[in-house]
């Protein structure tokens, strides 16, 4: 069976994908009510289980896992979804054009101290060789994150916001929780080139690689140091936080390579994390690498797949990647 022609709006986005966008939405006003009542509906604390990646799962990861899962299989737009609180890719209905990647509840370890959370989508098209009766498997999900057709966040902070791109800037909507709907508050997000902030946790700085250590104890040299200016840290142990932070005021985010861990030398997922969050960056004006290529031209190996990240201001970024060459 042959798929149809999408139908698009005047913008040239496809109306399937808005409605898509739309369903992550009502799954995310979910979310932020759930994390907002907290204590009063007993969803703090851990289950007892792991996730494939061997973290133990908090209840909200559970919870927003299942709600965004559930409403995506059943809205009729997605083919797959793939998630990073499930071992495996799930199908969902044979006519979906788009197949969705996410992570549920991102920032896990604030949840119980009533810090920034956040839900990071990609959406991907389900690849042009497939009919509408094939079944999609893990390898339809290993896409480069360039092929995305939309990625975004939304923020449970004290409001709620959401950063969309679908290709063409980026967006952001704060949700009027007095009537239900996210009302856009600008309408294109820009990163300042240059900053004078960094975010890394310095917890980890001896297992850095040599070109991260230089840079960092460059930016901890302030004025009289080879950099000339002070720089100031901030980091929210959440990725969705320090990335809004960076799309408002600019700044450098990194989660480099661990090379005391050959086992897990990386820790923020492609599919789930550094793609959507490349795809906004690059939108927004920034830059984005693993430190040796573009996070946006990797080619996929697995699902699950964890990398190194440096995002943020153009300038700064590309400062940080001459420590590399
Ligand atoms: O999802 C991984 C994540 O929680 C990110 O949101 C965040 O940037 C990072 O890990 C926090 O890492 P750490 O626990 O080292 O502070
Ligand atoms: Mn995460």
């Amino acid at each position: 069976m042959r798929r149809l022609a999408p139908v698009l709006r005047e913008d040239g986005v496809e109306l399937d994908l808005i409605s898509l966008v739309r369903t992550i939405l009502a799954a995310c006003k979910d979310i932020s009510f759930r994390v907002g009542q907290a204590e009063l509906s007993g969803v703090l604390g851990s289950t007892l289980d792991e996730n494939i990646q061997g973290e133990t799962q908090k209840k909200l990861d559970v919870l927003s896992n299942q709600l965004l899962k559930d409403m995506l299989l059943e809205s009729g737009f997605v083919r797959a979804i793939a998630s990073e609180e499930e071992d495996f890719i799930v199908e969902g209905e044979h006519g979906g054009r788009f197949l969705v990647a996410f992570d549920p509840l991102d920032g896990s370890s604030n949840i119980d101290i009533n810090s920034l959370t956040g839900t990071i989508f990609s959406i991907l098209p389900v690849p042009d060789n497939k009919l509408a009766g094939d079944a999609i498997t893990e390898s339809d999900f290993l896409q480069p994150g360039r092929n995305q057709v939309a990625s975004g966040y939304v923020m449970y902070g004290p409001s709620t916001i959401l950063a969309l791109t679908t290709g063409k800037g980026v967006k952001l909507y704060t949700l009027d929780k007095t009537h239900g709907s996210f009302l856009l508050t600008n309408e294109n997000v820009s990163i300042p080139e240059e900053t004078q902030e960094f975010a890394i946790n310095a917890s980890n700085q001896h297992s850095w690689q040599a070109p991260m250590q230089r840079y960092v104890r460059d930016l901890l040299d302030g004025k009289n140091g080879v950099r000339g200016k002070r720089f100031n840290m901030r980091w929210v142990a959440c990725m969705v936080g320090d990335v809004h932070r960076i799309l408002c005021r600019g700044g450098i985010f990194t989660y480099p390579v661990h090379t005391d861990n050959q086992a897990q030398p990386h820790k923020l997922r492609l599919l789930y994390e550094a793609n959507p969050m490349g795809l906004l960056i690059e939108q927004a004006g920034g830059l984005v690498s693993t430190g040796e290529q573009n996070i946006l031209d990797i080619q996929p190996t697995e699902l699950h797949q964890r990398v190194p990240v440096i995002l943020g201001s153009k300038q700064e970024v590309q400062v940080c990647l001459g420590y590399h060459d």
